[in-house]
């Protein structure tokens, strides 16, 4: 896969699934725009994207503030050049037995992995509706598709509030994939060269 010319931007870019991706997206060719709370960790995940050769922006936001999400993409496009793809990666856990989860512990998670992926989703569709192509991905997990170990509801129930459902006869869709769709068929309309929308489940089973 040859990602020469396309840019990309990573969410919690600074350490984990988010630094490596960003890393091979370099190393495939992307500029890369990477955006944390941490901006430590996402400025020095830009300079090793930069020793490979490639452009690199760090970017400091909270995915789960709309205003932070809309700023990070905008200043990607401004600054590295446009948006070809989007990771939805930036996540966090608060696994805790149900009665022992507190209300901040449920927010967080809601706020981070569902609402922060809705915040970039939407934040990213005028520009890459207006460039007519574009790739969202969406990082979920495999406590999405199957029964969570107690205490890991929470993180469960965000993934799967992103999955795109495989059985399209559902009529039910979790609220991110619904905003997916909508921007998919969207961008088909403006007959939009490419649009792809992905989610890759993260983990294993255990048996
Ligand atoms: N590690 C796993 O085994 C696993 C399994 C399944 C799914 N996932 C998913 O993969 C993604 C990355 O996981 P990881 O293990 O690399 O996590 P991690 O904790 O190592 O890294 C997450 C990054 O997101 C950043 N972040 C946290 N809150 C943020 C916010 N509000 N705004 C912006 N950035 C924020 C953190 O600062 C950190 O740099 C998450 O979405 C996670 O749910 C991970």
């Amino acid at each position: 896969m040859d990602l020469e010319g396309n840019v990309a931007l990573i969410t919690g870019g600074a350490q984990g699934i988010g630094k490596v991706t960003a890393l091979l997206l370099a190393r495939k060719g992307a500029d890369v725009a990477v955006s944390d709370i941490n901006m430590e960790g996402a400025s020095e995940t830009a300079r090793e994207i930069e020793e490979l050769g490639r452009r690199a922006l760090a970017v400091e936001g909270d995915v789960s503030n709309p205003a932070d999400a809309e700023s990070i993409i905008a200043k990607t496009v401004e600054q590295v050049g446009g948006i070809d793809i989007l990771v939805n990666n930036a996540g966090i856990t608060r696994d805790r037995l149900l009665l022992r989860m507190t209300e901040e512990d449920w927010d967080a998670v809601l706020n981070v992995n569902l609402k922060g992926t809705f915040n970039c989703t939407k934040a990213v569709l005028p520009a890459m509706m207006e460039q007519k192509s574009g790739n969202i991905i969406g990082i979920t997990s495999i406590a999405a598709k199957r029964k969570a170990p107690p205490g890991e509801i929470c993180h469960s129930i965000t993934k799967a509030g992103i999955e795109l459902p495989e059985d399209t006869r559902m009529c039910f869709q979790p609220l991110i994939a619904a905003l997916i769709d909508v921007a998919r068929r969207s961008m088909a309309a403006l007959e939009c060269t490419s649009v792809t929308a992905t989610n890759i489940s993260l983990g294993r089973e255990v048996s």
